[in-house]
């Protein structure tokens, strides 16, 4: 069957019969990279521009380009463009649309690149404004963590280790825990951009291309750095796609961490936290339910997140050099794993406003599970100058007896604890005290209230 004109694609004129409809469904990846118009459009006219400049094509058919380039983004955000999958993919398609427009002088676009180097380009710019905007939506979660942080400083809770009682903190120290770990997911995000800031147009199919061209202009003009300095690795490398999926993995993970915290910390069993009504689904069954929905997405979504960058890592990983169509199914994972984030940190922002801390239940649980034991073994290291394991060995056994007695170690009176060891004076039934506990761990770092005022300070002007 002849292929008629107006079918045809770009590259057509050797092929004798027609891709296979099944192949053309699912070779397709326009419907995936439709995603990229900006960035290509963008780096074409960039591309073109380089061309009139270094004479390579005619200013006359440059301007035209150029000119057709910019009806056809209007025409896409105007959603006036029907994107086809027998054009292939979203170079293809503009490329088409261009001949279209503009007539023969659109055969000019593609002089000195090719889709290898144009996909790249396409996909760096567009992760290069992604990783933005993961970043500010980072920065909007962390100044919601620093507004509730300021609300509870003197709000005491049990610190878990083993999800065992271990020693009393402040929840805003716990709270800003996190922020710490978002703080090196922006580094980590930020870190990518300066990685990945090369250009690698004009790398063309593989070997670069014995036309005169300007990769320092292009470059430039794209907002990169430098270009890049071997035309094979240029085409090859998605080690900057890889990047941005660990650093999306590692965010999912903290999130999902503090969304399983929270997802413990509201359970019937530790009622530490509640979640306004706006974050919470009912059971179709029992009316008595409140269930913290959007907490159990974050967690599970990670999975997501995981998957991406192991599905990218494997697609690599026995790839000979150069471009192969293996790598057209980078994008999906990227785009998928930057909405997912996307959301997740959309979610645990509403989250993070959408908590109450049930100061109460908190300090009375910081109460048990003998919290307090470590600060009677410091007492008797600092006051009484015993080596830290004589009294870790003295408190072990105040525990044990409190323990026997169902008393609370502050609930002990100075005549039961001098059995222990005769020296101990009335001082330590403040040092037993939680919030006291808590305010004394003032080493840089720790959670005393004092240190947490200072803390706070610092990360407000850094956010600034
Ligand atoms: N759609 C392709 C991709 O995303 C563009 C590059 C095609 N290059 C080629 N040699 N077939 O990878």
């Amino acid at each position: 069957m002849k292929i008629k004109n107006k079918n045809k694609t770009v590259w057509s004129k050797r092929f004798k019969s027609q891709t296979s409809k099944s192949f053309q469904r699912i070779g397709a990846s326009i419907n995936t990279d439709k995603r990229l118009y900006k960035q290509d459009i963008f780096a074409s006219k960039i591309h073109t521009q380089m061309l009139i400049k270094q004479k390579i094509i005619s200013a006359k058919d440059g301007k035209k380009i150029i000119s057709g380039l910019e009806k056809i983004l209007k025409k896409i955000e105007k959603g006036n463009f029907s994107f086809k999958e027998k054009y292939e993919d979203i170079h293809l398609n503009i490329e088409k649309k261009l001949f279209e427009i503009i007539g023969p002088a659109a055969g000019h676009m593609h002089t000195a690149r090719s889709r290898n180097d144009q996909v790249v380009t396409d996909f760096k710019l567009w992760i290069k404004d992604s990783t933005k905007e993961i970043i500010h939506q980072i920065n909007e979660l962390m100044k919601s963590i620093l507004k509730k942080s300021e609300k509870y400083t003197d709000a005491t809770m049990p610190g878990l280790t083993h999800l065992k009682n271990a020693q009393p903190i402040s929840f805003a120290h716990y709270l800003l825990a996190y922020f710490e770990m978002l703080k090196r997911d922006k580094k980590r995000f930020k870190n990518n951009l300066i990685l990945l800031d090369e250009s690698p147009l004009g790398s063309a199919a593989l070997s670069g291309t014995s036309y005169k061209i300007d990769r320092n202009f292009t470059s430039k003009k794209l907002g990169f750095k430098k270009p890049t300095d071997n035309s094979i690795d240029s085409v090859s490398d998605r080690d900057f796609a890889i990047d941005f999926l660990y650093a999306s993995a590692v965010c999912a993970m903290h999130l999902s961490r503090l969304a399983e915290d929270f997802i413990i910390m509201n359970s019937d069993a530790y009622q530490l936290i509640s979640f306004s009504d706006r974050m919470l689904t009912g059971s179709s069954i029992m009316p008595q339910k409140k269930n913290p929905d959007p907490a159990e997405l974050i967690r599970g979504r990670t999975g997501i997140n995981y998957g991406k960058l192991n599905s990218l890592l494997t697609i690599m990983k026995g790839l000979p050099i150069s471009y192969f169509k293996d790598l057209q199914d980078d994008k999906s994972l990227v785009f998928d794993g930057y909405d997912t984030l996307k959301d997740t940190l959309i979610m645990a922002n509403e989250l993070i406003k959408s908590i109450t801390p049930n100061r109460n239940r908190m300090l009375k649980m910081a109460n048990e599970g003998y919290t307090t034991a470590t600060d009677l073994s410091d007492y008797l290291v600092r006051e009484k100058k015993l080596s830290f394991r004589e009294a870790y060995n003295i408190s072990s056994k105040v525990v044990n007896y409190a323990e026997k007695k169902s008393k609370k170690l502050d609930q002990l009176s100075l005549n039961e604890l001098k059995k222990f060891f005769k020296e101990i004076d009335s001082k330590v039934q403040k040092i037993l005290n939680v919030k006291n506990s808590m305010n004394s761990k003032i080493s840089h770092g720790g959670t005393a209230e004092q240190n947490i005022k200072k803390m706070l300070k610092k990360y407000k002007k850094e956010l600034k």
